[in-house]
């Protein structure tokens, strides 16, 4: 068996072919660009060049190293037949709903003004805000969504949850599809977006969506940039309407250092650390599920390409 692995010129490739090497020793493992055309079976990629399936006509199914597909299947050259398989929870859920926790905690209660104040010289201990004024809208009920919707309720903030079809996740309010989306944000204060990038949700972080959140609302992003208009924000902080912002993603990463969110004090920003994939888990995970493909097993993660995640 022989496998291609690529992953962005910012990261050192050696790393992750050894993992792989490691994980499958019976296979031949090679760098995409150190391999012969159509030499491959499988690749394990992270936001690859079109050209890798161009130059690699015999691969059976393609791994991506990370949960959102959105970058892979946006290549004109991916070939329409080929299984794509996005990496399930392999470390990833438990660190979102850390971030996701930290940054709700620091909305509920008030620990950026807190900061700002003892740095004026301001000793200010207000009442404790009640967690009833702080109910957290989760769009999204995947193995991260539903991760970080039970985190929040193990707080006891009240949770609701909002994905597109019906799911079940214990201590959520759960509503779902188009028909379901306005009663989740008039009820949510916090909404935290955890969705896939797809046709149907790109842009769903927009004004319209955006002002039906209960008064002085607040947004959290750990999905995709594209899911925001920024615009959008930008003037609904101006105008109050949304009191602050966390975001860990952005429309174009690495984020321009003339861009305006950089001015703005209501948003919080990070890197796209919210949810870091950790190699060795997602290696592993990776290697067991080419191992069930070869076998002809049935393998979690395989993408509906028209559902688009
Ligand atoms: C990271 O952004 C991922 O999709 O795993």
């Amino acid at each position: 068996m022989r496998i291609v692995v690529s992953v962005p010129g910012a990261f050192r490739i050696e790393p992750w072919v050894d993992a792989v090497k490691g994980a499958l020793p019976e296979a031949e493992v090679s760098a995409w660009d150190k391999a012969p055309a159509n030499w491959a079976d499988y690749a394990i990629v992270w936001a690859p060049e079109g050209a890798l399936f161009e130059d690699q006509r015999a691969l059976k199914a393609v791994f991506n190293l990370g949960a959102g597909v959105d970058a892979l299947l946006a290549l004109a050259a991916l070939p329409p037949g080929l299984p794509v398989v996005r990496l399930g929870d392999a470390g990833m859920s438990v660190q979102m709903a850390e971030y996701v926790c930290q940054a709700v905690i620091r909305f509920a209660r008030g620990l950026g003004e807190y900061e700002r104040e003892m740095k004026a010289g301001i000793w200010s201990a207000k009442r404790a805000p009640a967690r009833s004024d702080f109910p957290v809208g989760v769009m999204g009920l995947g193995a991260i969504g539903a991760r970080v919707a039970r985190a929040l309720a193990a707080f006891d903030y009240p949770v609701l949850g909002w994905s597109r079809s019906p799911k079940t996740v214990a201590g959520v309010a759960s509503y779902c599809g188009p028909a379901g989306l306005d009663a989740f944000l008039r009820a949510s204060r916090i909404l935290v977006c955890a969705l896939p990038l797809t046709p149907d949700t790109r842009g769903i972080l927009c004004r319209a969506t955006l002002e039906k959140l209960r008064p002085e609302g607040y947004l959290i992003n750990v999905g995709r940039g594209a899911h925001l208009i920024e615009d959008d924000l930008l003037e609904l902080l101006d105008e109050g309407v949304i009191k602050g912002a966390t975001l860990d993603v952005f429309t174009e990463e690495p984020l321009r250092g003339d861009h305006p969110f950089l001015r703005q004090p209501s948003i919080t920003l990070t890197p796209h650390i919210s949810a870091v994939t950790n190699r060795h888990l997602s290696v592993e995970q990776i290697a067991q599920k080419i191992k069930r493909f070869e076998a002809g097993a049935a393998i979690d993660g395989v993408v509906e390409r028209t559902r688009g995640y």
